[in-house]
């Protein structure tokens, strides 16, 4: 029999650590609990919010409707000539599943090592780090469709993922994804091309890295970058690094010859949020109990205290800002609840 719980307080729930409470609360821990949980109308009919390890969401206010906590378990894998093709349940902590694919010689996401949250959360946005997105590694996923009551397994194709992009975040609350298969290598492809990879090799005199040396250096960057949740409330990047066309770009880096700026395809260009908003002179700016990271002007922060709604009118400001300066319009990357 399913628990549902009353006005439970989700500070403990999202990686930002906003003290807001949840009306409904419930942990799903098997498939067929979805099947149960959906099968009384009334919660097909309330508000919900599926929810990982919080580790990408804002919370403005309290939520009046259902959350329903995936905690579904369970790594397996299966080895077909050389490719390993792992199984793990929504509820697996992302970065558990790269240490047992690390442990077993199982190539592909050593350089998403460290990304907060779920495995179920991992197509959502397409996490993508260090020159590697999910969509490089990803096979199917398998998930609840609310409106039928069916599980449905949803291929790559099926799944139209793009820098922070699938069809979850287009088709928002319609799936639940239970469980995500992946596909990996037993011949390392090892991609050391992203930023410090390279130079953090060198000082630790790695010529020929294994995939282990990969997952510890990255891991060792993002500490070094990246502010820990666990003592200062964030949700990494709070903006996705705009996309621009080239043409729009072309009278912009008139102005700023220094601007970061990396090919996107063909007529496109990728900006560097991060770089933006410190040139607006926001990196390591306090704003009350908010502020940006003083490492990563990307990431915004609680310094304790701070309300959803405090953090989201920094975020106002800082795209009020980069627009006036670049006529750049950032977009959240965080979802606002
Ligand atoms: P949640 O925050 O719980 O949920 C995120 C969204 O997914 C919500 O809309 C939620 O409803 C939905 N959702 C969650 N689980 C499911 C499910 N099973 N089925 C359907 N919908 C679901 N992201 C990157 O891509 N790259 C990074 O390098 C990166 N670095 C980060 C660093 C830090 C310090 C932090 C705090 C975050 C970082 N993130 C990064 C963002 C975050 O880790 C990812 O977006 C992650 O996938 C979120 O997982 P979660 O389980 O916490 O999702
Ligand atoms: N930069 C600045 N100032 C800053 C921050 C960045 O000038 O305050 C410049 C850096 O010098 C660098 C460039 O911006 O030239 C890129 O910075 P970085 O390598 O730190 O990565 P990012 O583009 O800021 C993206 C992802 C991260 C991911 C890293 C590593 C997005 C929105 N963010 O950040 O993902 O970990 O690359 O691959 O794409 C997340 O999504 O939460 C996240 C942390």
């Amino acid at each position: 029999m399913l628990q549902i719980e009353q006005n439970i307080s989700l500070k403990n729930f999202n990686t930002f650590g906003i003290d807001v409470s949840a009306r409904y609360f419930v942990e799903i821990n098997r498939e067929d609990e979805l099947t149960e949980l959906f099968a009384n109308p009334k919660w097909k009919a309330t508000e919900r919010l599926v929810l990982g390890g919080g580790s990408n969401l804002l919370l403005t206010k309290d939520f009046n409707g259902l959350v329903i906590r995936m905690n579904i378990r369970g790594i397996e894998h299966r080895i077909n000539g050389n490719e390993a093709f792992v199984k793990a349940g929504a509820g697996e902590v992302w970065n558990d599943l790269v240490n047992y694919c690390v442990d077993h010689q199982f190539a592909g996401v050593e350089n998403l090592s460290l990304i907060p949250g779920s495995v179920g959360a991992s197509p959502i946005q397409n996490i993508g780090a260090y020159g590697v997105e999910l969509k490089d590694v990803f096979y199917s996923c398998r998930a609840f469709e609310i409106a039928t009551g069916a599980f449905k397994t949803f291929t790559k194709a099926d799944c139209r993922f793009g820098y922070r992009e699938s069809i979850f975040k287009q088709q928002k609350g319609q799936y639940i994804i239970v469980s995500v298969k992946f596909i990996l290598s037993l011949t390392p492809n090892i991609n050391t091309r992203y930023g410090a990879i390279e130079q953090e090799l060198t000082n630790r005199g790695i010529t020929r890295p294994s995939i282990k040396d990969i997952s510890q250096v990255v891991s060792h960057i993002r500490v070094s970058k990246l502010p820990d949740p666990s003592t200062i409330g964030n949700a990494g990047s709070f903006f996705k690094n705009p996309v621009i066309t080239a043409e729009a770009f072309k009278p912009i880096v008139i102005k700023y010859p220094n601007i970061v700026n990396f090919s996107a395809g063909e007529g496109f260009v990728k900006l560097a949020a991060g770089w933006l908003i410190e040139q607006c002179g926001w990196k390591g700016k306090v704003v009350g109990h908010t502020g940006t990271w003083k490492n990563q002007a990307l990431v915004l922060v609680n310094h304790g205290g701070a309300t959803g709604g405090e953090v989201y009118e920094l975020s106002s400001q800082i795209i009020d800002s980069v627009y006036s300066k670049f006529g750049v319009m950032l977009e959240r990357e965080v979802n606002i609840l």
